[in-house]
């Protein structure tokens, strides 16, 4: 039920004039709407489930103090407008994430794409869905047959901007049909899940990035890794999602790694 509040709420806002504030960095942005619908997950889930039960990580908690370290008490993880700079913009994919784990292990997850008006979900075990018809990750083993998404996040670092660039320079000559990118991590996790590309990589992501994210794409058949080829962890900012290992590995060999800080060292 929220997530109709919820789009309301970004519909309303995106009709008139949104006011913006920066956060990280002059490109890292946040505005009310981010605030208000998180407030609104947050206060819905409290006043059903009581107030002591959960841990919460949300994105707009965190850049205002509050810890993002994962224990084992049952944790929902929130990114509330996932594609901030696309709602600034009027650019058509904005993602509510919400995922739910349990001694650090996710249960379930859900993003919703509130202007294409698709709910992608999954729980552990389930299968994954996209509004109720089960989907499932592409077959394409041959890398020269995939699209392959990748973003560059909020970091403007020079070195960074290079090495990311110098990535997908790389992908792009393998050669892949096409390198795309959504502007949303939640929404492009899905779109690895539906099997409308291979895969999706980035190094710089937040755990309420790609929580609900990580459910829905393993539980449509496909893979999480670390961007070196090592186990996925949802703290350490840096993920390849894939339809498969034999993309999987083959992307892994084009990424050029730089550090980022883990999201739980607050
Ligand atoms: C951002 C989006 C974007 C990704 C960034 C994220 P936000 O999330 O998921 O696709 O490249 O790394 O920070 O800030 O819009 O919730």
């Amino acid at each position: 039920m929220f997530f109709c509040i919820c789009t309301q709420e970004i519909r309303k806002a995106g009709e008139s004039e949104i006011k913006v504030s920066t956060k990280s960095s002059t490109v890292d942005l946040v505005t009310k709407t981010d605030e208000r619908v998180e407030k609104i997950i947050i206060n819905s889930l409290k006043q059903e489930f009581g107030d002591n039960t959960y841990s919460f990580i949300g994105e707009e908690s965190v850049a205002n103090g509050k810890p993002c370290i994962l224990t084992d008490k049952p944790t929902w993880i929130i990114d509330p407008v996932d594609g901030t700079t696309n709602f600034v913009h009027g650019f058509p994919f904005v993602a509510v994430s919400i995922a739910f784990a349990v001694k650090k292990q996710l249960e379930f997850g859900v993003v919703y794409s509130c202007l294409e008006d698709k709910m992608y979900k999954a729980r552990r075990g389930k299968g994954a869905f996209c509004n109720d018809e089960l989907i499932q990750v592409s077959d394409v083993k041959d890398i020269h047959k995939s699209i392959i998404i990748s973003e560059h996040g909020t970091d403007r670092n020079p070195e960074k901007v290079t090495k990311i660039f110098s990535t997908m320079q790389k992908i792009l000559r393998i050669p892949v049909h096409g390198l795309r990118g959504s502007g949303t991590a939640a929404t492009n996790m899905c779109l690895v899940a539906c099997g409308a590309v291979e895969a999706f990589f980035e190094i710089g992501i937040h755990c309420w990035d790609i929580a609900a994210g990580a459910v829905i794409v393993t539980e449509a058949g496909g893979i999480l890794l670390d961007v070196d080829g090592g186990p996925f962890d949802l703290m350490s900012r840096r993920m390849v999602s894939a339809n498969n290992n034999v993309i999987a590995e083959r992307i892994i060999r084009e990424i050029e790694i730089f550090p980022v800080e883990r999201d739980d060292t607050n």
